[in-house]
């Protein structure tokens, strides 16, 4: 028997009935905001990622899956949705337009990491993509829309935000950050040690504990932004506060992804375990003109499909469509014509073998049918069938026409 990759499930049965709801829920909401559908390759040029998340991120320096294709290009399975969005934008000039473009996707995305509970290699996001507005409105906006997408799953969270600053006011806080680090370098973890050099801002975000308490006295970024970003992150938090959306300031979020500016956040949850990021994302002004784009401002997420599998509340199961069976082997050819012209109304379940009424009421039972038709000797003199609701457990005669 061979079995699935390490790190990889396949999507049966109940789960594939949550994993639905959930993307035809946010893709209802995402539609009511004006967000349209793209879908971009999952493989794409190596470059991409690591010129969009980053040389020195984990996911790039340590999970990619990449490799040679058989005309000797470096290729790699997507980690993440928003670099081959900003590619496709790119590519097709959206970027030299002046209206606003926003886009929603979903589907799977590849990380080679440990797996563990909530930590796959093969997993699945849903996640949206706004170009060519630059207001915190929008930031804003994309906040309250996750919320009501995970309000209309039933599904708590608590919300974290932090400043990631601009070209200003990053810079200068940066130089600060390393010389603290440098100062604090014999007491910190060997990763830390490491990214001082590549990536000092990813040390705020290190999970290990003598880190962590050392970096309790580490310059923090909101108290060093500039104007413009103190005043965006300001108009932030008093438009969440005004919506009644609660939210942690929390200075050591970074996000495991180079591309981000201003606005960043996660929505966590308490119901999952340690993989508690349940959508993350933020601002990225910058990352069009990165991928040889025109400046244009932007904005996004991706919600974690699997860890939301977990916590997401089904709607609960009503009685749904027809069960059509024969009692007589002759009727049976006659609930073709039936199922097919019900079939563009609702659905059918056809039971090809003519069984006795007992049978077939527990078939219908089973699949959870509305209605019961069936055809027996008489009926099938008559041109007629026998109806049952099984909700009012009213039942008829009628014509075959005439149900
Ligand atoms: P991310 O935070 O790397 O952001 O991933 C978003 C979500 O994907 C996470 O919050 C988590 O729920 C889920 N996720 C990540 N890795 C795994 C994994 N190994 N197994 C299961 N679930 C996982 C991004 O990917 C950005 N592209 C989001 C974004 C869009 N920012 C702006 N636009």
């Amino acid at each position: 028997m061979i079995n699935p990759l390490r790190g990889m499930k396949d999507l049966t049965f109940e789960e594939s009935e949550r994993f639905t709801h959930i993307v035809e829920t946010a893709t209802t909401i995402a539609k009511h905001y004006g967000y349209g559908y793209i879908e971009t390759p999952i493989l794409e040029e190596t470059a991409l990622f690591k010129r969009s998340v980053g040389d020195s991120s984990d996911i790039v320096s340590k999970e990619m899956y990449q490799f040679e294709d058989k005309g000797g290009n470096d290729v790699c399975m997507r980690p993440e949705g928003t670099a081959g969005v900003v590619r496709s934008f790119v590519h097709a000039k959206l970027d030299r337009q002046p209206m606003k473009q926003k886009f929603y996707y979903y589907g799977p995305m590849f990380r080679y990491e440990r797996p563990q509970k909530g930590r796959l290699r093969e997993f699945h996001q849903f996640g949206c993509e706004s170009f060519g507005e630059a207001s915190v409105y929008e930031d804003f906006t994309i906040i309250t829309m996750i919320s009501q997408i995970f309000e209309a799953l039933g599904i708590g969270f608590d919300l974290q935000i932090n400043s990631l600053g601009c070209t200003t006011c990053m810079p200068p806080y940066k130089q600060n950050l390393v010389s603290f680090l440098t100062d604090t370098k014999e007491e910190l973890c060997e990763d830390c040690n490491r990214r001082i050099g590549s990536n000092p801002i990813r040390v705020l975000d290190c999970k290990n504990k003598t880190c962590q308490s050392l970096l309790v006295n580490s310059p923090k970024l909101i108290e060093n932004l500039c104007d413009a970003c103190d005043a965006d992150f300001k108009q932030l938090t008093k438009l969440l506060d005004n919506a009644s959306i609660t939210y942690e300031v929390d200075t050591n979020l970074v996000r495991g992804l180079d591309y981000y500016n201003k606005t960043a956040f996660e929505f966590v949850s308490n119901d999952i375990g340690s993989q508690s990021a349940i959508a993350g994302g933020g601002r990225y002004d910058k990352l069009v003109e990165f991928l040889d784009g025109k400046p244009t401002p932007a904005v996004g997420f991706a919600i974690g499909i699997e860890r939301i599998m977990e916590l997401v509340k089904m709607p609960e199961l009503t009685r749904e469509g027809i069960y059509l069976g024969a009692m007589t082997e002759e009727a049976v050819e006659k609930l073709f014509a039936i199922a097919t012209d019900k079939r563009k109304e609702t659905k059918v379940t056809l039971e090809y073998s003519s069984k006795g009424f007992k049978s077939h009421m527990k078939g219908a039972d089973k699949v959870n049918a509305r209605y019961v038709v069936l055809i027996g000797e008489d009926e099938l003199a008559n041109g007629t069938v026998w109806v049952k609701d099984l909700e009012s457990k009213e039942e008829k005669t009628v014509l075959v026409g005439e149900f």
